[in-house]
């Protein structure tokens, strides 16, 4: 089989195109034949590099991936050939509170990911893909997809007619958005993009902001909310951290996901958040058991990711360099088969 290699952390040209077996599933397992995967933002600092030398080489890259089952190996029942897969983020955090344990094996991560055209799975790390979605669609759902789902529902416990803050369009955020309109939630969006703007009001955003113009944009969102948000999205990090305080309401939270925004500023507004307070909920992912609750919902409010583009198997870098221009609107796709 095809897929893509990382010996080492040396970027984009780094990844290369080469032939392994085609995996065997042992007992319990299954083999998958990948359609399509998606990439997150960590996939393109594993690539460059942001891991450090806690990385493991050589390394299949990328966590998300969809298919079809081509093969189970003995024991397996739940699933058959034909069927139509997602695999999760975590193969060990099949269900309750995260540990270590649960946690070590993370797919394009500490162990080998989906960019190649067969993998082979645990069979109770695997969830059906809903009917309505395409592989691509399906991919973009173990990693993005779940954790917004942990920061809006399951962790944030965002209610009808609350508001929720989400940051710029990138893949999490948008689901972000998506996920808290599903639960009856106002939701400000913010973007360093007009254009970018236009389509998160056709998403259902119900208030905009350009967070380049407003440089304080904490405190223009705590105006539009009224009272501030009661559920920030914060995939900026430290870098946004002290305008996300700003925007948060009094005994709201934030759901601390990303790093995008860089370094913290030189001091950070945390006596502001104690006073106010405001929760800081890190969310890493989620469970199976999650990916399956996710799966559900968006099964049944025929939910559709937001995948703005699909490259071909052979144009996998120039998907990554794309990503890596942040010209993207939600997720970048990678068609497999
Ligand atoms: N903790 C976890 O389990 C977990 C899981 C998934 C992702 N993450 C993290 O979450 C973050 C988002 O991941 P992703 O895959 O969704 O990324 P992504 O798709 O690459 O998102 C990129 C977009 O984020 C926006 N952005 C960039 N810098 C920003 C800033 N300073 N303020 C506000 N928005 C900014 C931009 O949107 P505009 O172009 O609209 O401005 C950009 O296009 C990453 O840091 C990733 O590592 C963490």
């Amino acid at each position: 089989m095809k897929c893509y290699e990382l010996q080492g952390p040396s970027g984009i040209d780094g990844l290369t195109l080469v032939e392994r077996p085609v995996p065997v599933p042992g007992a319990g397992e299954v083999l998958v034949r990948l359609n399509a995967a998606t990439l997150n933002y960590r996939d393109l600092l594993i690539v460059k590099g942001g891991y450090g030398s806690r990385q493991k080489f050589p390394l299949v890259p990328v966590s998300d991936g969809a298919g079809l089952v081509e093969a189970v190996g003995p024991g397996v029942r739940a699933f058959a050939p034909g069927d139509r897969v997602i695999g999760s983020f975590f193969e060990g955090w099949l269900s309750g509170e995260p540990s270590e344990a649960k946690m070590r094996a993370a797919l394009g991560g500490a162990v080998d990911g989906v960019l190649a055209e067969y993998r082979v799975f645990p069979a109770e790390a695997l969830v059906r893909t809903p009917e309505h979605l395409s592989d691509s669609e399906a991919a973009a759902l173990p990693c993005a997809g779940l954790t917004a789902w942990s920061a809006v529902v399951k962790l944030g416990g965002v209610k009808p007619g609350q508001t929720v803050l989400t940051q710029g369009t990138g893949g999490v955020s948008l689901f972000a958005l998506q996920f808290a309109k599903m639960s009856g939630a106002r939701v400000i969006a913010t973007s360093s993009s007009d254009a970018k703007i236009e389509r998160l009001k056709s998403l259902g955003a119900d208030l905009t902001l350009n967070y380049k113009l407003t440089a304080d944009w904490g405190k223009k969102v705590r105006e539009l909310s009224g009272r501030g948000v009661d559920l920030v999205v914060e995939v900026g990090g430290v870098g946004t951290l002290n305008e996300s305080i700003r925007a948060t309401r009094i005994g709201g939270t934030i759901a601390f996901i990303g790093v995008l925004a860089g370094p913290p500023p030189a001091e950070l507004r945390i006596p502001l958040m104690v006073m106010q307070q405001q929760r800081l909920q890190g969310v890493t992912v989620g469970s199976v058991e999650d990916l399956q609750a996710m799966v559900d919902a968006i099964t049944v409010n025929r939910m559709k990711p937001v995948v703005d583009r699909t490259f071909s198997f052979d144009q996998a870098k120039e998907a990554f360099s794309y990503m890596a221009s942040g010209a993207h609107f939600g997720k970048v796709a990678i068609a497999i088969g």
